[in-house]
């Protein structure tokens, strides 16, 4: 702790506190941008976040992404996560396997001796195969789980960097260009004011119903995602944040 104040992260986390109106700010030193271990920081301290607020028989929600996956990765077994259910809030989008909110839901459960449900539905799909799928008793059964999740634990991504993650279509690239969407979280874009510009239609959750999730925790750092930390903050309120150095100095510097 005495490191942390004298190397000024405590005040960049008050400061960043205040400015987005978020309860809790974990800032880890150096950026995500300039070097890996920074995401594995910012991994063990979504971790340690997770273990110190589980409660028993809880549900967490988890989307995808690589700073998500970091959290995963550096969980551990833990007797207080071992009620828990981790869940994936949505099925898949046309990403790598490994940064599938899936995978990433069996993973923590794997590692912190949790349970998990998987969400066996890819995204975009016609209204035919939705109805027919909607009523399969799996499906809806892990989606009542997800309207039940008390934490859910979220990314929030570079808007044409999570564009092009998704090979999404030229139209779209330029949609987004047009309206300048700089953030994107649960497959919604977002401007710099924190309006929405574009949504991929997803099963899953939904933006309404973060409202009913007690716990909102949102691991995303890196100078380069400043704007996308800002716009998402706007849209809809984060209760933990845990950045890095990096994205901090960028987003209290453009304030
Ligand atoms: O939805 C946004 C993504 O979760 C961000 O992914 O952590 O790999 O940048 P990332």
């Amino acid at each position: 702790q005495i490191i942390r104040e004298l190397f000024g992260i405590t005040e960049l986390e008050r400061k960043l506190s205040d400015l987005l109106g978020i309860k809790e700010v974990i800032v880890v030193t150096g950026d995500t941008d300039q070097s890996g271990w920074v995401k594995k920081e910012m991994g063990r301290a979504g971790a340690r976040v997770l273990q110190q607020m589980a409660v028993d028989n809880q549900v967490v929600a988890v989307t995808g992404g690589s700073s998500v996956l970091a959290v995963a990765e550096m969980l551990t077994p833990t007797p207080s996560l071992k009620s828990t259910t981790f869940v994936p809030t949505r099925g898949g989008l046309d990403e790598a396997v490994e940064l599938g909110a899936n995978y990433i839901a069996s993973l923590m459960a794997k590692n912190s001796g949790g349970k998990y449900r998987l969400l066996h539905v890819p995204d975009q799909l016609s209204p035919e195969a939705y109805e027919t799928l909607m009523r399969e008793p799996h499906i809806e059964k892990t989606l009542a789980y997800l309207r039940q999740a008390r934490i859910v634990l979220h990314g929030i991504g570079d808007a044409k960097k999570m564009a092009i993650r998704r090979k999404s279509s030229p139209e779209v690239m330029k949609k987004l260009e047009q309206e300048e969407a700089v953030g994107e979280f649960f497959g919604y874009y977002v401007n710099k004011s924190g309006s929405i510009v574009h949504q991929i239609p997803i099963v899953g959750l939904q933006l309404e119903d973060l409202d009913q999730i007690e716990i909102r925790i949102a691991v995303a750092g890196g100078a380069s995602k400043a704007e996308a930390i800002k716009a998402v903050c706007a849209l809809s309120p984060v209760h933990v944040l845990i950045t890095d150095e990096g994205a901090a100095e960028e987003i209290l510097k453009s304030s």
